[in-house]
């Protein structure tokens, strides 16, 4: 094909696009429709081959042929899209003619995934400490009595040790975590003598007789706090901008003064209600309000067990349970719906 003018080059192309044309009419199924394409469109295709010979054209002439046979192959896409519309609703009538579909039956609705309300609310969480600069740390979920207990101001016998039911394990010194406190050893023990600004996020476990409001196994989220001024003023700013984040502006708080051996002095965190804004129903059990979190200064002994220097460092820490909040939150009425892996679960909300 040594001397083909621009002429023949065209004449070509337009033959090209007349056969083809005649052979997409006659198509009529899938795989003819892709042989169809190689033949005409495909690399090899004829339309490529023809294109091989412009090296015998002028450089003016060249585009111009170029441009005739892409506008060749946009129209015969754009026919070839038209074609397989036309074969895929023939064969959708046939198959309605024949029976095969019954084109009256509803759409099968998908349902689109979904976040568990857990996780859901332990990255609400983590936004809002992420904010007041807390990172999180995590640790183990299988303990040694030493980290569950010890380092956390309770030696063997210690009688504050019954305020966790605890699973102990077949291993002697062994036991799997009552409360993510354990955290606060293995993030002052990685980190002194620097400060420390973490969550300790985590699965419990907790002997417990199962009912509505108590489950073997739930979430908390531990934060820990470690600097050389650091007071019960911080811990009350930080619990009071993350009650207002996480339930609404203007919360109310009340802080009552309580026990845990790893704090000193000691505080539980009640919100008002969320359900009654303080008025009184079920949820708070007309009360008003809705105990959040224990909290407390990081007990002397509890530093020390850590690495810090308790006459020059002081801490806070608290404790909170994001099932029992994803409970209020949500209105749902039972903790047991949370790990019963029923997907109707993640529909309500
Ligand atoms: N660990 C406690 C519990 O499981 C909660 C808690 C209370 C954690 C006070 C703290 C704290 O860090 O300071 O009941």
């Amino acid at each position: 094909m040594g001397n083909m003018t621009r002429e023949d080059i065209v004449q070509q192309l337009e033959q090209v696009r007349r056969d083809a044309e005649m052979a997409l009419s006659q198509a009529s199924n899938s795989e003819q429709i892709s042989a169809w394409h190689s033949e005409y469109l495909g690399r090899k295709g004829q339309l490529t081959a023809i294109l091989r010979n412009l090296g015998s054209l002028s450089p003016e002439e060249r585009p111009q042929v170029g441009k005739v046979a892409n506008d060749i192959k946009v129209a015969l896409e754009a026919e070839l899209q038209a074609r397989q519309e036309a074969i895929a609703s023939a064969d959708l009538e046939a198959m309605r003619r024949a029976g095969s579909v019954d084109v009256t039956l509803p759409g099968r609705p998908q349902a689109p995934g979904k976040l568990h309300i857990t996780t859901r609310t332990l990255r609400d969480i983590y936004t809002i400490f992420a904010e007041m600069g807390f990172q999180i740390y995590n640790s183990p979920e299988v303990e040694t009595d030493e980290y569950n207990f010890q380092l956390l101001n309770m030696p063997p016998g210690h009688p504050a040790r019954d305020m966790w039911d605890t699973f102990y394990t077949t291993t002697p010194g062994l036991v799997l975590r009552t409360h993510t406190s354990p955290g606060q050893a293995w993030a002052m023990r990685e980190y002194a003598p620097e400060p420390i600004r973490v969550i300790l996020p985590g699965k419990v476990y907790r002997y417990e007789a199962v009912d509505a409001s108590h489950e073997s196994m739930f979430y908390q989220v531990e934060g820990l706090a470690i600097g050389k001024h650091v007071t019960f003023s911080d811990l009350k700013g930080v619990l009071m901008n993350f009650a207002n984040q996480m339930f609404g502006q203007g919360r109310h708080a009340r802080f009552r003064k309580s026990y845990f051996p790893f704090t000193e002095p000691s505080v539980e965190m009640d919100i008002d209600c969320v359900i009654c804004n303080g008025k009184g129903c079920p949820v708070c059990k007309n009360t008003g309000w809705l105990e959040l979190l224990g909290a407390g200064m990081v007990h002397p002994r509890v530093l020390q067990y850590g690495g810090y220097d308790p006459a020059g460092f002081s801490g806070f820490a608290f404790g909170m349970g994001p099932d029992r909040m994803s409970l209020q939150k949500y209105g749902i009425d039972d903790i047991r719906y949370f790990f019963a892996n029923d997907a109707r679960m993640l529909e309500r909300v």
